[in-house]
């Protein structure tokens, strides 16, 4: 059988995880905590991604070369950078880009050096069965959230986009900055610190990834604040209500 890594950002969301797999067993690699168990007849390993690049590519690549995992789902939050892009609202990736990778004028702006590519792609077959899932578990988890839970967010809106996301090293609190990346990449949608990290492991090694983010904060000079309160009251919930409903529908 195929084992299948969810890679969570947050440590919310790892405890919604594994309160899902009954039988799961902690073997420690790497200072990293690796939760091997069942979720809907599916072998999954679930993991902390860890925070930035460096710390997700380590993650991912332990992944694979010690738990040889055959597919990665990696959910969490990011900061909205298109304008459309709400905090409430989910985003799952078709490609990834390092927004702050740079070794102009050697190589074009964004370009990871000696791999010809600044996009890493997601995977089709997995992404499109995150993208069926998404607005089905959205709907389920806001039918069993509290009202008092919404934050005064108008939840009931939110809504699900596909498209690029947009990785660096780095926590994105002004709007003058968010901005900037706006200007710079007007096709990202959502900005975080580890996806296209993964995803260059990925590459890699050739295996499929699909990651969705739930925009907890609009990258702004409020996602100090904006960011700590989705994730205390609602990101767990919208990342469990996907993986559910796409571990219950992929093939084993
Ligand atoms: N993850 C969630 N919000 C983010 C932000 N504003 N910048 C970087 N990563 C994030």
């Amino acid at each position: 059988m195929s084992r299948i890594a969810l890679i969570s950002a947050m440590h919310e969301e790892l405890a919604a995880v594994l309160a899902r797999m009954p039988d799961e067993q902690k073997t420690v690699v790497a200072g990293r905590e690796f939760w091997i168990g069942h979720w809907h007849g599916h072998e999954v390993v679930a993991v902390l991604s860890r925070i930035g690049k460096v710390a997700a590519a380590t993650t991912a690549t332990t992944l694979i070369e010690r738990f040889g995992v055959s597919r990665m789902v990696f959910t969490g939050v990011a900061g909205g950078l298109a304008p459309h892009v709400n905090v409430g609202d989910v985003v799952v990736a078709r490609e990834f880009i390092q927004h702050d990778m740079d070794a102009s004028p050697l190589f074009p702006r964004y370009e990871v050096p000696l791999m010809g590519r600044a996009r890493f792609p997601a995977d089709l077959a997995l992404t499109d069965a995150l993208v069926a899932a998404a607005p089905v578990a959205l709907d389920a988890m806001l039918a069993s959230l509290p009202r008092h839970d919404w934050l005064g967010l108008d939840l009931a809106a939110a809504r699900v986009h596909q498209g690029l996301i947009a990785s660096g090293d780095r926590f994105v609190s002004q709007t003058a900055e968010s901005q900037a990346l706006q200007q710079a990449l007007p096709e990202a949608l959502a900005v975080e610190m580890e996806c296209a990290a993964i995803a260059q492991v990925c590459y890699d090694y050739g295996v499929p990834l699909a990651a969705v983010r739930t925009i907890s904060d609009r990258a702004d000079d409020a996602a100090h604040v904006d960011f700590p309160r989705f994730i205390q009251t609602i990101a767990s919930h919208y990342s469990v209500a996907v993986l559910d409903r796409l571990l219950a529908q992929l093939p084993a």
